[in-house]
């Protein structure tokens, strides 16, 4: 239901939402975001004013670079008619070493929503813990659930429901694909995910997600039949003294034209970016007729549009 009040006044508010990982939404939640997804782009193709979220603000603290994330969330903002700050540690007083909790109190007094891209999960699960506001993960090393909102989406817009498909992962054990073993166990699809031998998937995850993934020595094999193919690259922020040593353990681990010759006719390719062509997948690919990524990017914005809209006034009919 829309607030009629902001939460920084009276008691601590006792239920707020949060979207810190993909397994916080139900699967009747996901269908609603995309519809909601759909008709917020829609509205935005046909620039028809939608300001749900007037006099409403974002705060963003980025603690690792972004192009695509910042802006998605920033220019959404203002979109839907509201404001965004942006803040890193830098320019903040986090460098200083101001306590999370702290942070979080003071922020989720003065906006109404909270976007946090850090290294630890755990950081932003301690600042939603004392924030009155709904807080958003940004990505952190374990998760990316934004992107995963964003890449099902525009796997729906191109080929219809994902329940019951294969989506398979090539690449390192990382946020990405953790966000998508999670989506697949809420949403009925199948992961095939190959990682290099050093670079094992979560154990507590596989566990939790159970038959939902399954776990491919061989990438070839992996791609087999799936309908969509999608990968990273081998070094992610926080992981830069490892790129010479990844590179070599990755080599094989490469999205290239054998590989998509090997899945469903219909498979699309996915690539969160930025990408680097020639190592996780070949320019041939990415650029090829398969590729998805610059729809995929673009659906960044429709799909936050609809999650910071459910977030911040609730559910919505028009
Ligand atoms: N895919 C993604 O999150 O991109 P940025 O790092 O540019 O935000
Ligand atoms: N796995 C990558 C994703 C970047 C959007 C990283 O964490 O750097």
């Amino acid at each position: 239901m829309p607030q009629s009040s902001h939460p920084s006044g009276g008691a601590p508010v006792a239920k707020v939402r949060h979207f810190l990982q993909m397994s916080d939404f139900s699967a009747e939640e996901y269908a609603y975001l995309f519809e909601r997804t759909k008709i917020i782009k829609d509205r935005f193709k046909r620039y028809e004013l939608y300001h749900p979220l007037r006099d409403r603000t974002l705060a963003m603290v980025f603690q690792k670079n972004s192009t695509r994330t910042r802006v998605s969330f920033e220019a959404g903002m203002g979109q839907l008619g509201g404001s965004a700050i942006f803040l890193t540690s830098e320019a903040s007083q986090i460098s200083r070493g101001e306590p999370i909790e702290d942070l979080s109190r003071v922020l989720s007094r003065m906006v109404d929503v909270v976007m946090i891209r850090t290294f630890k999960q755990s950081m932003v699960e301690r600042f939603a813990e004392y924030s009155r506001v709904p807080v958003i993960n940004g990505l952190t090393d374990e998760h990316h659930p934004c992107q995963i909102l964003a890449d099902i989406f525009t796997y729906i817009e191109q080929r219809g429901p994902i329940k019951g498909k294969i989506v398979t992962w090539v690449g390192d054990a990382v946020n990405m694909l953790n966000s998508w073993m999670q989506a697949a166990k809420i949403l009925g699809f199948t992961v095939h995910a190959s990682t290099p031998p050093g670079y094992p998937i979560d154990a507590q995850l596989l566990a939790e997600c159970g038959d939902s993934v399954r776990v491919f020595e061989d990438p070839l094999e992996a791609a087999r039949g799936s309908h969509l193919v999608t990968t990273d690259v081998w070094t992610s922020m926080g992981f830069e003294a490892e790129t010479e040593v990844r590179k070599k353990a990755f080599a094989d681990w490469c999205v290239d034209e054998e590989m998509m010759a090997l899945a469903d006719p219909s498979a699309l390719f996915m690539h969160c970016l930025p990408a680097h062509r020639g190592e996780e997948v070949s320019a041939g690919v990415i650029d090829g007729p398969q590729s998805v990524v610059w729809d995929e990017a673009e659906n960044r914005l429709h799909a936050q549009k609809a999650l910071l809209e459910y977030l911040v006034v609730g559910e919505v009919k028009s």
